[in-house]
């Protein structure tokens, strides 16, 4: 065979065993667990199906990890959960985490959970990208209510990170926890701080700051806006769709 014909020869063999490499990777990556480690023990990822049936042999999540660092973690997911982009759970110890059943895009971006830390998203999230950290206070708590709605770029924040100490040597920054009602709308580059509780059915403006000070405690949905954010409409709702199609079946107040 002359040299040329036996390079050429060689270099199809290549990729004919590229392709066949690859299709087994791919195959081997279509089974493989989300599970990345799991150091502690009694560590459990739950995936449901839309019954709410746990599935012993689930498919793999795309985009998704878990990593048990610690003990008694409790992850639950549902198996049609549509991750936009890399979910990356990484518990300590005596974490929960649940998002509920939706079939909308969930862009989350979170850090490693501190001990104690639980994180509760209803059914029908719909996120194009809400980072929550939740690394650095133990037993912080953040619950999301049902139909919530987070534009990118969006943050909630249980604590501030550093200490603010008075006079007298006191902390004045405590950690709190964040309560995000039912069917809210987080408009885009928005963020929550420590403490504040969302009315159902209210909406955050864009770029807005809410802080606990910003629920009047009525518990009244509203429209929130600004930096810090003020209610500046309030027992008003939203929807999903957007003008065009509603503005078809419902009259529009100029
Ligand atoms: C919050 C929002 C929905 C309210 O819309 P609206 O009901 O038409 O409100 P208006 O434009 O009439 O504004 C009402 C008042 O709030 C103020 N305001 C509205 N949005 C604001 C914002 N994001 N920050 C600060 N002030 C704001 C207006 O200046 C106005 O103040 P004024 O009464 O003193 O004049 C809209 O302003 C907004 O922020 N949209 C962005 C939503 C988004 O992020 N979408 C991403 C898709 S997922």
């Amino acid at each position: 065979m002359s040299n040329i014909k036996y390079h050429f020869y060689r270099f199809m063999c290549n990729i004919t065993i590229g392709k066949i490499k690859r299709f087994f990777q791919y195959k081997k990556n279509m089974s493989k667990t989300n599970i990345v480690y799991n150091r502690g023990e009694n560590n459990k990822f739950i995936v449901l199906d839309s019954q709410d049936n746990e599935l012993h042999n689930y498919q793999y999540i795309k985009n998704l990890s878990v990593k048990f660092n610690g003990n008694n973690n409790l992850v639950i997911l549902y198996e049609n959960i549509n991750l936009t982009k890399s979910l990356n759970i990484v518990c300590s110890s005596n974490n929960i985490l649940k998002i509920g059943r939706t079939n909308n895009p969930v862009n989350i971006t979170l850090t490693d959970l501190c001990e104690n830390c639980k994180l509760i998203i209803g059914n029908d999230l719909t996120s194009y990208g809400v980072h929550i950290p939740l690394h650095d206070s133990k037993g912080m708590e953040v619950n999301i209510g049902n139909s919530c709605l987070f534009a990118g770029q969006t943050e909630i924040r249980a604590y501030d990170g550093h200490s603010i100490i008075d006079n007298c040597g006191n902390i004045l920054n405590s950690p709190e926890n964040i309560t995000i009602g039912n069917h809210c709308w987080i408009g885009v580059g928005s963020m929550i701080l420590k403490g504040s509780i969302i009315p159902d059915n209210s909406v955050l403006g864009a770029k807005s700051l809410y802080t606990k000070r910003t629920n009047p405690n009525d518990l009244q949905s509203g429209i929130f806006v600004g930096v810090p954010a003020k209610r500046v409409r309030k027992d008003i709702n939203w929807d999903i769709r957007n003008f065009d199609t509603l503005s078809q079946i419902m009259p529009v107040n100029k």
